[in-house]
């Protein structure tokens, strides 16, 4: 379902993205997982369209998305990383934008969103704007709406950042209802390493633009004699801290554009 060779992304002289290769197959739940600024989020941004690749190969579906982007784009449904719903409409008029914007059908969006938003228990609250929502009830329905137009892919980067046990736990048990009943495949990140342990078939380690590691958890822990996954993922890529100059400009830079809107 995802085919990734040899890939790379340079920013100037800098190699976020560093010669990566993997597939991911079809109704696969695949983790990518790796330390803050390791190229999660870039590589995630190639393989949507979002970011053209500086060489290497990407085929979702059998197709090239920097070639045949519409078509690559109706065949995956994205959570980004920060939150992108509008907050003055209500959790049914977010749902329901994204279905005309995707050339969802009315008939098929209606029933459609009502069994999202049902599957994801959010349809008492469909009424309510977005600003009245919980951190959880969002990102519930930030997947929702990523699967209204039935998309053969889903990428959810760091869908579980800031919820509580119970929200994270409840979210990844309808990921992987969904997984299975649609036979959705799924690309996620996550730095919470018991989540990848539970939900993931196949895990890529990820470390300074290269991946270090692909495997099954299992196979990861034998691979590191780890009894945890978290204890692997630190024997594969150490226990500094990243990114943390990269890190603190790119905070700057996104507050000089908060500041000139
Ligand atoms: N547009 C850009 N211009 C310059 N550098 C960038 C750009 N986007 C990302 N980078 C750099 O590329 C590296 C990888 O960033 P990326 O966002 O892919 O990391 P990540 O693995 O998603 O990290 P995190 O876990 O913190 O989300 C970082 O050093 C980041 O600062
Ligand atoms: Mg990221």
């Amino acid at each position: 379902m995802i085919r990734v060779h040899d890939l790379v992304k340079t920013f100037g002289e800098f190699r976020a993205v560093d010669n990566i290769s993997f597939q991911v197959e079809k109704g696969e739940i695949f983790a990518f997982l790796g330390p803050n600024g390791a190229g999660k989020t870039t590589t995630i941004k190639m393989l949507t369209t979002l970011l053209k690749p500086t060489s290497g190969r990407v085929e979702l579906d059998g197709l090239n998305p920097a070639v045949k982007q519409n078509e690559a784009r109706q065949r995956f449904g994205i959570v980004f990383q920060d939150p992108s719903l509008d907050s003055e409409l209500t959790g049914y008029e977010n749902m329901d934008l994204h279905g005309v914007l995707y050339h969802v059908p009315r008939k098929i969006r209606i029933e459609r969103i009502e069994r999202l938003l049902k599957l994801f228990e959010l349809w008492e609250r469909r009424n309510d704007r977005i600003k009245q929502f919980s951190g959880g009830m969002k990102r519930r329905l930030e997947i929702a709406r990523g699967l209204l137009h039935t998309p053969k892919i889903l990428f959810l980067d760091e869908p579980t950042l800031g919820l509580d046990p119970q929200s994270r736990n409840q979210l990844w048990t309808h990921v992987k209802n969904l997984n299975e009943s649609e036979q959705v495949t799924v690309f996620l990140t996550t730095h919470y390493m018991d989540e990848a342990d539970r939900v993931a078939d196949r895990i890529a380690v990820i470390d300074h633009g290269r991946i270090v590691a692909q495997g099954s958890p299992a196979e990861l822990k034998e691979q590191t004699s780890s009894d945890s996954l978290e204890q692997a993922f630190l024997t594969l890529t150490g226990s500094s801290i990243r990114d943390e100059s990269a890190g603190s400009a790119d905070q700057l830079r996104q507050f000089a554009k908060m500041w000139k809107r």
